[in-house]
């Protein structure tokens, strides 16, 4: 066990581990965080994707001790209210089949639009072709990624 400090959603915290074990596993079952989803567990998916100091990471494959100092947030802190511009326009697009999926799609696009202000949809497709949608969402998540654009730039106005 190692005692791991880090910085959660903007607030400290604090867990008694296995360094080893994923950080998965730390935020739904030693945290009760579970906004983020496993799927494979083998960094395929992204549906288990939180940022790690802002960059887009997939959490069953980082272990504990790899997040001690850092800054993580998961979608239960991309925003207090839902109001994150992709938040707003995955709304606004009616994105979620399932929705299984869709919380690492989330963050996935918002490290997007963090590192890219305007992305073409080439942009869009090069990073988001690594996050699997089994109901076939892409269309509307590459819509949806442009309409954050317009909410993040003029809040909203088209
Ligand atoms: S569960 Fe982590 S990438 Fe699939
Ligand atoms: S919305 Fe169902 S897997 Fe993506």
């Amino acid at each position: 066990m190692a005692n791991i400090k880090f910085t959660l959603n903007g607030k400290p915290q604090s867990v008694d581990v296995s360094p080893e074990m994923p950080l998965l596993w730390v935020l739904r079952d030693t945290l009760g965080m579970t906004g983020t989803k496993f799927g494979c567990g083998m960094a395929i998916c992204g549906a288990c994707t939180v940022h790690v100091n802002g960059t887009a990471m997939r959490s069953c494959s980082m272990q504990a001790a790899a997040i001690e100092g850092k800054n993580v947030v998961t979608i239960e802190g991309l925003s207090a209210d839902g109001s994150h511009p992709v938040q707003q326009a995955w709304v606004e697009k009616d994105v979620p089949q399932c929705g299984y999926c869709q919380s690492g799609q989330i963050m996935g696009a918002a490290a997007l639009l963090a590192k890219n202000s305007k992305p073409s949809d080439a942009d869009i497709d090069e990073v988001m072709k690594f996050y699997i949608c089994r109901c076939g969402t892409y269309q509307d998540i590459r819509a949806a990624i442009h309409r954050a654009v317009e909410i993040q730039t003029n809040g909203g106005a088209r």
